[in-house]
């Protein structure tokens, strides 16, 4: 009985009421606009330099890049001119000390490293055609050799251009100082010149945005995608936003015509001060011992990389009370598995970030009686042999609930972007797009469900609003994003004739470039583009973007 009433008393903590989840929408949209108007507020509201997309067909390979969270993904994009693109890529897990090195050269030569085994992998015969020639001319690659790269960094950096950006701070367990304030490209360049890599990096992007491109063509329908989202390790949104709604200055050189540009909010940033996020003992506690205390404090509450932490610490603290019997039966007639329950000392419940977050998807899809899926899994995972029912259905109360305050708190910037931009009142908009990705949304039992419930739940919005939102799945639209927006940026090298941009006529595949024919692709994705992205490569100006 005891343990029932811990348990329900726990469970209410991490309640979040409709009157709660107004407010909080009211908070993040003063937020963002204080974003919009100065620098160094909670939500930095980036500006891209992406004003808009192209629209045509055109052909090309493009390499893109993307470090997230856990894994470093290479990959290269082929784009047909017939609406098909060929996609190939690499995976591979960043290894833990890294992500705390000394010296960003340390983590960046190991990018650097992946990029020329994927090419010697996949690519092997222009990428070797590629070397000798550098080898052997006394100038230098040629421009014609030299592959685009579309660097996605999903961490918050300050864009200076559609190629610079300078780290900001590192989120997600990254903690490497020696690179904040430096340009994450340049960075990039250097390891890759040191290799002697053909490769420039052209574009640097934030996943939200790769996500929020890939998006805007895979959806059908006339409507455009309105916000790019990522649920996963960490989380953060883009958005498209009138280039007159942004009143602090945007350095450097854009093109205006559109008149908007996307913003990447870094809204894991949301509400550093605390002014409306809830706080539990646990939330506190994961916070102080996290490797960025005071910053992401949102991040911590939504994401991935937290929710098992969570979850660990408030189970941590239940089995460490005495009065309660979690996970300690006393002998096997309390337990419908006739035995006695028992953790082992290793179990990861007895360890920082010891408790995965997939362990909750576990509990949350567990509806059985017996709950004998979440049984074996609190063995297998977590080293707790023969949990009793009640021990499996008070972790499970508590995971679910932990689960359940991440996506409507995840409903709140999804709500406040909406409701800023005004689309819900706009009779031309149907259907409101939202583009999202990450294990999170992906994989988590009803998470978008969740969400959806929450937003009906906003003043403004409500049920029949709620309906109007589409929120897509956008799988792996970073890679595609980061590859587009290369080609973006070398057609602006082009259109500008900036010191050694690209000669070659983009629509044209190069001589060098013809072999990517791509036939041995280990895993290979055919997908068709939409139109929306490439006016721009049809090798005439600039301006013909179609407007975001
Ligand atoms: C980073 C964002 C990123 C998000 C999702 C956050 O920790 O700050 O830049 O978009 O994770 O990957």
């Amino acid at each position: 009985m005891a343990l029932d009433a811990e348990t329900k008393r726990i469970v209410s903590l991490f309640e979040l009421s409709d009157d709660w989840l107004n407010r909080a929408v009211g908070e993040y949209i003063s937020q963002a606009e204080e974003g919009l108007r100065s620098d160094g507020t909670s939500l930095s509201q980036i500006p891209t330099y992406v004003t808009a997309v192209p629209n045509g067909k055109e052909k090309g390979v493009y390499l893109a890049v993307d470090l997230g969270g856990t894994n470093f993904r290479v990959c290269s994009v082929r784009l047909n001119g017939d609406t098909t693109f060929n996609l190939t890529y690499n995976k591979v897990a960043v290894p833990k000390e890294l992500m705390t090195a000394k010296k960003a050269e340390d983590l960046f030569a190991f990018l650097a490293k992946q990029i020329e085994t994927f090419l010697h992998e996949h690519h092997k015969d222009e990428f070797e055609g590629v070397r000798r020639r550098t080898r052997s001319t006394r100038k230098g690659q040629k421009d014609e050799d030299i592959f685009h790269l579309g660097f996605t960094f999903s961490y918050p950096v300050k864009q200076l251009a559609i190629n610079k950006g300078t780290l900001m701070r590192w989120t997600k367990g990254f903690d490497i100082p020696d690179a904040i304030g430096k340009d994450v490209c340049a960075l990039l360049q250097t390891e890759l010149d040191k290799l002697h890599l053909p490769v420039r990096v052209a574009a640097l992007v934030n996943d939200t945005v790769g996500t929020l491109l890939a998006r805007s063509y895979t959806s059908s329908g006339h409507s455009e995608t309105l916000v790019g989202a990522i649920f996963g390790t960490g989380t953060n949104g883009a958005y498209v936003e009138k280039l007159s709604n942004i009143k602090k200055p945007i350095e450097g050189e854009y093109d205006a015509s559109t008149g908007k540009m996307i913003l990447n909010t870094e809204w894991g940033s949301f509400d550093n001060q605390l002014n409306i996020l809830p706080s539990t003992t646990w939330d506190t506690d994961l916070d102080r011992e996290s490797v960025n205390p005071g910053f992401h404090v949102f991040e911590k509450r939504v994401s991935g990389m937290y929710l098992g932490e969570i979850v660990r610490r408030s189970i941590l603290e239940m089995v460490q009370n005495e009065q309660l019997s979690l996970f300690k039966d006393v002998n096997s007639s309390s337990n419908d598995w006739r035995s006695t329950t028992s953790i082992s000392p290793q179990s990861g419940l007895m360890q920082l970030w010891g408790l995965d977050s997939s362990v909750l998807s576990v509990a949350a899809s567990d509806n059985t009686p017996e709950l004998s899926v979440l049984r074996q899994e609190l063995e297998d995972n977590l080293d707790i042999y023969s949990p009793s029912l009640e021990d499996a259905q008070a972790f499970k109360a508590i995971a679910d609930a932990v689960g359940r305050r991440a996506a409507r708190l995840a409903a709140v910037p999804i709500a406040g972007v909406l409701l800023q931009s005004g689309q819900l009142n706009d009779p031309d908009s149907d259907v409101i797009d939202i583009g999202v990705d990450g294990s999170l949304v992906e994989h988590y039992p009803f998470f978008r469900d969740m969400m959806y419930e929450a937003l009906a739940a906003v003043d403004g919005i409500g049920p029949d609003g709620a309906k109007r939102i589409r929120i897509g799945i956008a799988k792996d639209g970073s890679g595609v994003g980061a590859a587009l927006i290369a080609l973006v940026a070398a057609k602006m090298e082009k259109e500008r004739g900036v010191g050694d941009a690209v000669k070659r006529e983009l629509d044209t595949v190069p001589g060098n470039c013809e072999c990517f024919c791509f036939p041995s692709f280990s895993r290979l994705c055919l997908f068709p583009l939409h139109p929306f992205f490439f006016s721009v490569v049809e090798g005439r100006d600039f301006p013909e973007f179609n407007p975001l």
